[in-house]
């Protein structure tokens, strides 16, 4: 691959080619077309994302930590990902697996300690791997000590660092709560008032209105910048800023709570003072966890010229996801082709198809059944590294990772899940009905360990583990996929090289072939003179399609099946799940 850059401030102008032969001097003398492009590392990032419990077990306690991913560098480096988010590891008394923070400067003894997580992260950098932290700042943990201040005296100095309803007022107008079925304020008899918490009661929000708790925040991300860290994921930042005053919403309004709950007017201000404070002078850069309601309230976080974040995340299709028969290709389509184009001359987004608050990618938009779990696993990494904006890979996407098997109530930890399993019960809802559909859709299915090999617990622990391992493990594990060239995890790497050596992936304008096609996604990315196409099967049934005749293939550059692409006459046909990426003319 070749390409030749001239840097003007931030702004590059690009020449590049990705051509495999060698180009000669006259040949790139040709490409003096130039886009101008705005290149940063965090649009040309891969980012992968660990979620340190469920990592790697250095000392047999059956949790994951920074020593057991010091282990795992080489494995790291070895996945072409330049970039790692990491999941909350500080103090907390884990009511929300760390999302409770109970000392933003402190590590949980679980992971380590201050010098294993300095290791871990020079470790990365020293491979070419940025290091991003997950800033959880809506709300601490009620452990905290603001809090635990705060909810003592009303006349503490951190009082004003949450929000309260003082009784005497009476009842406080309903709020919603996303983990609490009882909603959203709590009492507390100390200081006889009710404090807000949009998560869990041991959650508490901060209260972003409080030029104190602004500064308090900037000090503890200059505190991880210092440290070297990248970048910082804001837990969800949408609902920082507040109406103080408390206002009655409308009945019914949690069905749309994002517009009443969050971003208000005031929290681009607030945004704006982090970066002058932080973002700027430490040159990190920050993602936010979701993008309000509507492209405008995503450009209002994310476009470059009002300085508040890079880059935002937006839902859309992870709703579309939550029950096994809503999701069709149309709509997914759709989904991404409209944020697509919203961001197409300025902003930008990041893309994921899985998380730690979803189930498995695999059983979600992919086929999770043994015959097709590696081909559709392929795809979806195909997919999600081929399209515009920052990919984020999910720890075990790079294999095939699929849900686990939880029927029984019982067997859950996670607050969310008890809480809608509470929920669910008091409505006297169908148990059954809601237990098949958390089954496919828990959070949980997605914190099992990591399957490192065939060996007793997956050579996660030598102890217990803190979560069962999916039985699936002898079967979809590292050693078994690292030496063979056709794994999930060989193609994964292929990918991510393809995506690093080649501008047109992150850069390149995207368009839509076949909008109505029912089992292929094609489209095209185009960066100066050079194109590429890609070609998905989202089907387990063989697709076919015709190109256009203003198109020609003239090279594949990567495909799934190990039998030849070829598109005769613009006729093309794809295997189940098959994914094949061309240049074209
Ligand atoms: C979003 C996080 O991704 C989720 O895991 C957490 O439970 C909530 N924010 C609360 O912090």
């Amino acid at each position: 691959m070749m390409y030749r850059l001239s840097l003007i401030s931030m702004i590059a102008l690009v020449t590049w080619s990705c051509n495999t032969s060698n180009q000669s001097s006259e040949e790139t003398d040709e490409q003096e077309e130039m886009t101008e492009i705005d290149r940063q590392w965090w649009k040309e990032g891969t980012l992968y994302q660990i979620y340190p419990q469920s990592f790697k077990d250095s000392d047999g306690d059956g949790y994951g930590d920074f020593r057991g991913i010091i282990e795992e560098l080489d494995y790291l480096e070895s996945l072409g990902i330049t970039a790692v988010w990491m999941n909350p590891f500080f103090e907390s008394p884990m009511v929300d697996n760390g999302y409770d923070v109970a000392d933003y400067r402190a590590i949980n003894p679980r992971y380590g300690t201050m010098e294993d997580f300095e290791e871990m992260m020079t470790g990365m950098q020293q491979r070419g791997i940025r290091f991003v932290l997950d800033v959880v700042v809506n709300h601490s943990s009620d452990q905290h000590e603001w809090f635990q201040a705060a909810k003592k005296s009303r006349d503490s100095e951190y009082r004003e660092y949450y929000h309260w309803w003082p009784a005497e007022k009476g009842e406080p107008p309903y709020r919603y709560s996303l983990f609490d079925p009882e909603g959203g304020w709590d009492y507390v008899e100390e200081t006889d008032s009710y404090y807000l918490h949009t998560f869990a009661e041991a959650q508490p929000d901060l209260n972003w209105e409080n030029p104190k708790l602004r500064q308090e925040v900037y000090d503890i991300m200059k505190f991880w910048a210092e440290k070297g860290v990248d970048g910082f994921r804001m837990d969800a930042f949408q609902f920082a800023s507040k109406d103080i005053t408390y206002p009655e919403f409308p009945e019914g309004y949690e069905s749309d709570f994002i517009k009443y709950h969050g971003l208000r007017p005031q929290l681009h201000e607030y945004l704006k003072e982090m970066y002058l404070e932080v973002l700027e002078p430490y040159n990190v850069y920050a993602v936010a966890e979701g993008s309000g309601s509507t492209f405008q309230d995503a450009h209002d976080l994310v476009d470059a010229d009002r300085k508040e974040l890079q880059v935002a995340y937006h839902f859309d299709y992870v709703s579309m996801s939550r029950t096994p028969d809503r999701y069709t290709l149309a709509e997914f389509k759709e989904v991404f082709s409209k944020w697509d184009s919203a961001f197409a001359e300025a902003g930008w987004m990041a893309i994921f198809l899985s998380n730690h608050d979803n189930s498995r990618m695999v059983n979600r938009f992919g086929d999770p059944r043994p015959e097709f779990r590696t081909v559709s696993t392929q795809m979806l990494n195909t997919f999600l590294l081929s399209m515009r904006g920052t990919p984020y890979t999910y720890y075990g996407d790079e294999l095939g990772m699929t849900n686990i098997d939880m029927p029984n109530i019982d067997e859950y930890v996670d607050i969310e899940a008890l809480g809608k399993y509470q929920t669910a019960k008091a409505k006297g809802a169908d148990l059954d009905a809601f237990m098949k559909e958390l089954n496919y859709n828990s959070r949980e299915n997605g914190r099992t360990p990591m399957q490192w090999d065939a060996s007793e617990n997956a050579g996660f622990t030598s102890g217990k583990p803190w979560k069962r391992i999916n039985p699936n493990y002898v079967e979809i594990n590292v050693a078994e996929q690292n030496d063979n060239p056709n794994s999930v995890l060989n193609h994964f790497r292929k990918m991510t090289a393809l995506r690093n050596d080649n501008l047109v992936l992150v850069y390149g304008d995207y368009e839509l072939l076949w909008p109505d096609h029912d089992q292929i996604y094609g489209f095209t990315r185009t960066l100066n003179d050079e194109r590429v196409l890609v070609l998905l099967n989202f089907s387990v049934e063989v697709a076919t399609a015709e190109l256009s005749n203003t198109m020609s293939i003239t090279g594949t550059l990567i495909n799934n099946y190990s039998k030849e692409f070829n598109a005769e006459g613009g006729k093309l046909s794809l295997e189940p799940y098959q994914a094949v990426i061309v240049t074209i003319q």
